[in-house]
């Protein structure tokens, strides 16, 4: 019998068929059962001995079963994996890494270099009030300079910010204590989204980033201004920026200034990317005008400053060669996607 049970375990090749096998032999009904039932009617001592042998050859076969089993689901484990696709884990992989927008970059490393200069970082709501965005800017309602900036009226009277010079009041009020009382100069930037209803072109977007950056102590002149920004502009294009200033007008400021930087492609020889002139304009500024320092809370006989209204949409387009302002906005990821910050 126990052979017997040997040759159909070999044979048999799945588990419901093993299953059949065991309830043969050792279910209610099962051939090993019946000799254990059978013992009944046995002499007593013949029985005793038989006894001994049909549950020895009942353990025997269990065991036998037990093994075919563990052999058979080894086996099954086997086919599965052999099913399974073949995977080489040393193989290197493309991994699609996603990339920060040029405008991005560009912000961040204007921050990075004016926090180093000890400027505070500041962010500023989108939506202001008229007050913010250019009564407490000397541009009284119905003052001409209005028109200067196309701005989109909100219908509850607010108005999305036409420029992150909107904020400078609230800073001045915000860090004008610490100037006063402990002599700690103002010095902060603030980048942020502008909003204009512009006719859009290859140059002109309704929707560009400005980085507004303002500093008022005793003393503060217009060799400040020059200063930080040559550094500034010398950091973001890696090479050494001259700078000079014409003569602009804003509300905001007196004297008011456009700043120009040395072409990046001649360096001041004259080239057809600067129309020959050796210069690019890139950032208004100026000395902050009374009136603006008054609304701020601080005393413009005792203090003085500067800002500056950097154009981080402009700065990118020129940092990374950018033709069409339009590409900035278009959420083209094959447009977007190959610039990198350069550390
Ligand atoms: N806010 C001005 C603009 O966007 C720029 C500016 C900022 C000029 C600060 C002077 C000082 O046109």
């Amino acid at each position: 019998l126990k052979d017997e049970i040997k040759s159909r375990l070999g044979e048999t090749q799945d588990l419901t068929d093993l299953d059949k096998i065991r309830v043969s032999y050792l279910g209610k009904k099962g051939s090993i059962t019946a000799l254990l039932k059978g013992m009944k009617d046995l002499p007593n001592e013949e029985r005793k001995t038989f006894g001994a042998e049909v549950n020895k050859l009942k353990a025997q076969a269990a065991q036998l079963i037990e093994e075919r089993l563990a052999e058979l689901k080894e086996k099954e484990i086997q086919r599965e994996i052999a099913l399974m696709p073949q995977f080489d884990i040393t193989s290197p992989v493309a991994l699609a890494r996603g990339s920060y927008h040029p405008i991005t970059l560009v912000q961040r490393e204007c921050e990075k270099i004016f926090s180093s200069m000890g400027f505070n970082i500041e962010d500023y709501s989108e939506i202001v009030t008229d007050y913010e965005c250019f009564e407490a800017l000397n541009i009284p309602k119905h003052h001409p300079a209005r028109d200067m900036q196309d701005t989109y009226y909100l219908d509850n009277g607010q108005l999305l910010k036409s420029h992150t010079s909107a904020a400078q009041n609230a800073i001045l009020k915000k860090y004008g204590k610490g100037l006063i009382e402990n002599g700690t100069p103002i010095k902060a930037i603030f980048p942020g989204r502008c909003f204009r209803n512009e006719a859009t072109d290859a140059c002109h977007e309704n929707t560009f980033f400005q980085m507004e950056g303002v500093m008022v102590d005793k003393d503060i002149s217009i060799s400040n201004l020059i200063y930080f920004m040559k550094t500034m502009l010398s950091e973001v294009f890696k090479k050494d920026i001259k700078v000079r200033l014409r003569p602009g007008f804003f509300p905001f400021v007196e004297p008011g200034f456009e700043l120009d930087i040395s072409c990046l492609i001649c360096g001041g020889e004259g080239c057809p990317s600067c129309k020959h002139s050796g210069w690019l304009e890139l950032c208004p500024c100026g000395m902050i005008h009374p009136n603006v320092l008054r609304e701020g809370g601080i005393d413009p006989e005792k203090y003085t400053g500067f800002a500056f209204g950097l154009g981080l949409t402009r700065l990118a387009m020129m940092k990374y060669g950018i033709k069409d302002i339009r590409d900035l906005n278009s959420g083209s990821l094959k447009a977007l996607s190959q610039f990198t910050d350069d550390e």
